[in-house]
């Protein structure tokens, strides 16, 4: 009996016991679950700042690029507008530099007008199938300078010759030859070139390379047109230019008289004389006797031009300002009539500090080959086909 009390009362001290530890289990329990909820409340109220902070984010972005449109916007009416200025001054300097021609006699325009009519009427049979025209410009690749501010240099416009030629200065008689682009690119100055000593001076900067000669307007009074050979050194042939009264063909290159330029119907020569002093002269020369074949009077003026480039038998006249801007071609002749200025797009070069001295077509590369400042300057033509009339 005693034994069955004790048993009891042993019994009933294990139940309070574990009853205690029961209860303290689920204070505890109690405090997680209260902790627990506390972070969840925590979580929570940090995720939904989270989320108006991300929509205020989405709102300020929104409203940037709404400000960066109108910013580019802006921006791009701005540099049409000063493109547009800067043309129409362009284009006023043109006009006034034009003006005091206005007053000519009338019977003086007439007659100028007859002769004109004379000298074009003959048709121009072409000697090639050619008809690419300048559509624009595609790139443009300084290449070096050397030199001084005027010159000239090309490859040979008639042959797949790689070599290099430079026409240092306007009234000199040293020619540096380099056998490649690269070669000339990686000489320090004149340092690789090969120096060719021809017999006379050249004047002005309008000289060409074509089918291995280098043909060069004599320095001095009297126009004369050499022709050398490249290949032996020697004199192949000379002829004076049978203008009379000749004039600085650019006005804003008054170096040069006669600017001899190859295309792939062969050579030219642009030229101006007092006769007509207002336009530019153009004529068709037989590369092997130097004779003159055809000639014509251009509506192109010689005012403000600062060089031009035969393509295909028609012409590009390049314009300028006096303080150098933006050149362009605006004048355009074509000696079988399929291209007028009107037709033709207004190219504007990219822009440049300088004035350009020389541009010559390669008609084998559609490139040109132009004198800036004593840099030397490659051009990338896109070209389009003349339309049939
Ligand atoms: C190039 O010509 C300029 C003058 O036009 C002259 O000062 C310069 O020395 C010449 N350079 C070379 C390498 O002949
Ligand atoms: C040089 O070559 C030309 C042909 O291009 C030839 O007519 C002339 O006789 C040659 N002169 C000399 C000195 O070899």
């Amino acid at each position: 009996m005693r034994a069955i009390l004790l048993l009891t009362g042993l019994l009933c001290l294990a139940r309070a016991q574990n009853q205690a530890l029961m209860d303290y289990l689920e204070r505890r329990l109690l405090a997680i679950e209260d902790r627990i909820s506390t972070w969840h409340d925590q979580t929570s109220r940090y995720a939904s700042e989270l989320r108006e902070f991300k929509q205020q984010m989405v709102g300020m972005l929104e409203n940037m690029d709404k400000d960066k449109e109108t910013l580019r916007n802006d921006l791009n009416g701005m540099s049409t507008r000063v493109e547009r200025v800067e043309r129409e001054m362009d284009y006023l300097e043109t006009q006034n530099g034009a003006q005091p021609c206005v007053d000519v006699d009338d019977k003086l325009v007439e007659q100028e007008v007859t002769i004109v009519k004379e000298k074009n009427k003959a048709k121009y049979s072409k000697l090639t199938d050619c008809r690419d025209m300048i559509s624009s410009i595609k790139a443009m690749k300084i290449l070096k300078r050397v030199g001084g501010a005027k010159g000239m240099w090309t490859k040979d416009t008639g042959s797949s010759s790689a070599k290099v030629y430079i026409f240092n200065g306007t009234s000199e008689d040293t020619l540096y030859e380099f056998s490649s682009i690269r070669d000339f690119t990686a000489s320090p100055g004149m340092a690789r070139a090969k120096a060719i000593n021809l017999p006379h001076s050249w004047g002005g900067s309008g000289h060409t390379i074509y089918k291995g000669h280098a043909y060069y307007v004599k320095d001095g009074k009297e126009f004369q047109v050499i022709k050398y050979d490249l290949q032996n050194g020697t004199v192949v042939d000379s002829a004076v230019f049978p203008a009379q009264e000749q004039v600085p063909v650019y006005s804003l290159t008054p170096e040069t008289y006669i600017d001899l330029a190859a295309d792939e119907e062969g050579l030219w020569a642009i030229y101006a004389t007092r006769e007509n002093e207002r336009n530019i002269c153009l004529a068709k020369m037989d590369p092997n006797t130097l004779d003159i074949e055809q000639t014509w009077d251009t509506p192109c003026p010689r005012e403000n031009a600062e060089a031009a480039f035969v393509i295909c038998g028609t012409v590009y006249v390049v314009y300028n300002t006096k303080l150098p801007s933006r050149s362009r071609v605006q004048c355009v002749f074509d000696v079988s009539d399929m291209v007028t200025t009107d037709e033709a797009p207004l190219v504007y070069f990219p822009k440049r500090y300088g004035a350009h001295s020389s541009l010559k077509y390669n008609p084998l590369e559609q490139l040109i080959y132009a004198w800036d400042d004593g840099y030397q300057i490659l051009y990338k033509l896109i070209m389009k086909k003349k339309l049939e009339v």
